[in-house]
């Protein structure tokens, strides 16, 4: 790896580049031979992919961290140049050739080139415009574009370093820092604490076998994976005294084939019955398979009660066994559906999260008989990831104008809210970083 990450000038490299050029060239004039020449913009996929990894990876080995703003300063320095450049003398020469109504499309697409958009320009061009590459003199852009996303998100993806197993003294360790949070906040005025274990947090990682595959005491049987869970419980409980409250917040399921499940649910609820909990919130899925955001129920053509309350059947189950009161999050905002899952019998309490995001006061209404429901705004892409990103990210846009002193706004754009969320992950991510670097 060390040599692949040095710096030097490669002659070859530019050889190859070179020799993509060509091919793509050819293939544009049509030289007998060069059918296939396209494939040169591959080469230089792989070149650019391969130079650009180096330098991502670099950054990781040396800082142990991605350096964004240098990252794209120089990716905009290195491109933007030549790019104005294409865009200024293809301009001149598109006025002297193009009729009015492909100019504009042209000044649309300068546009798109610039902001590293042009695949979604062209792509989302159709009807009259949608003649030939010819008359799109910028279309070569689209690869570029297609490019500068990827950077956009590679590095992101690489914020997060590699998982490892911990080792049986880290395992101990964890289990203290969390009796030690409970008692910090205990110190801190708080009246009690939740332990959450689910949503593919850590707790529920050593829960689930599918991303816990160790073989010691904290691996293999469900009774060895709950055991990190009941080691917090009994360590928060001895630490903060039996007056302070404690709750667990379980996964009735994890929506993955293989993964923890209903039943495995019931029993670490049985083995839950045996420790002091106040009660259990129950929830589902994890980012990989988002149910605590509504992805599972989308799917779902059951009643309108079961799509509403995402785990009320689940609730229903589990209620069956344990003796602690039962708490259930997910799709409720109206009292009318909040008011059901209380009759249902299954639950004591409901959880309620986006909706406050959108009004502060529906607690307030409600127990004053206001029938206030509240809207989630609709995110309309196929993509569940892109879904579930964008509903985060509207409700924390509200969270932050309300923590503000602002008012939640009842609309907002998705694709803007990902981005800001996203930016602003970063932002803190990085504060927290250097905070524990002081510490
Ligand atoms: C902005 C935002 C942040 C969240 N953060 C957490 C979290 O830190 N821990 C957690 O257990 N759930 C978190 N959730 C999930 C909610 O607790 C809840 O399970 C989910 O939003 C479904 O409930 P709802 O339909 O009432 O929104 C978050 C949800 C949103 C929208």
């Amino acid at each position: 790896m060390a040599n692949l990450l040095q710096t030097k000038y490669w002659p070859h490299i530019d050889g190859l580049r070179a020799f993509a050029v060509m091919a793509v060239l050819f293939f544009h004039f049509k030289t007998p031979g060069f059918s296939d020449g396209y494939l040169g913009v591959d080469i230089f996929f792989v070149i650019s992919g391969f130079l650009v990894s180096r330098l991502i990876l670099k950054d990781i080995e040396e800082f142990e961290k991605v350096r964004f703003g240098r990252f794209f300063a120089r990716r905009i320095r290195r491109l933007f140049p030549t790019l104005a450049a294409v865009c200024v003398v293809t301009a001149i020469i598109a006025y002297g050739l193009l009729d009015n109504e492909r100019l504009t499309a042209f000044g649309k697409s300068v546009g798109a080139a610039i902001i590293s958009l042009s695949n979604i320009n062209f792509w989302s061009e159709s009807g009259y415009f949608d003649t030939g590459s010819d008359t799109k003199p910028l279309l070569h852009t689209w690869s570029l574009s297609v490019e500068e996303q990827f950077y956009l998100f590679w590095p992101a993806a690489k914020m997060f370093t590699d998982a490892r197993a911990l080792k049986a003294d880290e395992v101990k360790a964890m289990i203290t820092r969390f009796a030690d949070t409970a008692e910090a906040a205990k110190s801190a005025g708080f009246d009690g604490v939740q332990i959450h274990a689910a949503h593919g947090y850590l707790v529920a990682q050593f829960l689930s076998p599918l991303s816990n595959l160790r073989e010691d005491e904290w691996g293999g049987s469900l009774e060895n994976r709950a055991r990190f869970l009941l080691e917090i419980v009994r360590a928060v409980r001895e630490r903060t005294g039996k007056k302070f409250g404690l709750a667990v917040k379980l996964n009735s399921a994890d929506f993955q084939r293989g993964g923890f499940d209903v039943d495995d649910a019931k029993q670490v609820v049985k083995w839950l019955n045996k420790e002091s909990v106040d009660f259990v919130e129950l929830s589902g899925g994890s980012y990989e398979s988002a149910a605590m955001a509504g992805a599972a129920e989308e799917d779902n053509p059951s009643s309108t009660m079961l799509r509403e309350i995402y785990f009320i059947e689940f609730a229903k189950e589990i209620e069956k066994i344990a003796k602690m009161p039962l708490m259930v999050t997910g799709g409720i905002t109206k009292r009318e559906t909040a008011e059901m899952a209380m009759e249902s019998g299954a639950v004591e309490i409901v959880g309620i999260a986006r909706a406050y995001g959108y009004n502060p006061y529906i607690a307030r209404d409600w127990a004053a008989g206001q029938n206030t429901d509240v809207r989630l705004p609709e995110v309309k892409s196929k993509n569940k990831t892109f879904k579930v990103l964008a509903t985060m990210g509207m409700t924390k846009a509200n969270l932050y104008t309300m923590g503000e002193g602002g008012m939640p706004k009842a609309k907002r754009s998705p694709l803007i809210a990902v981005i800001r969320g996203q930016m602003k992950q970063a932002k803190l991510t990085k504060q927290y970083r250097k905070w524990l670097d002081q510490a």
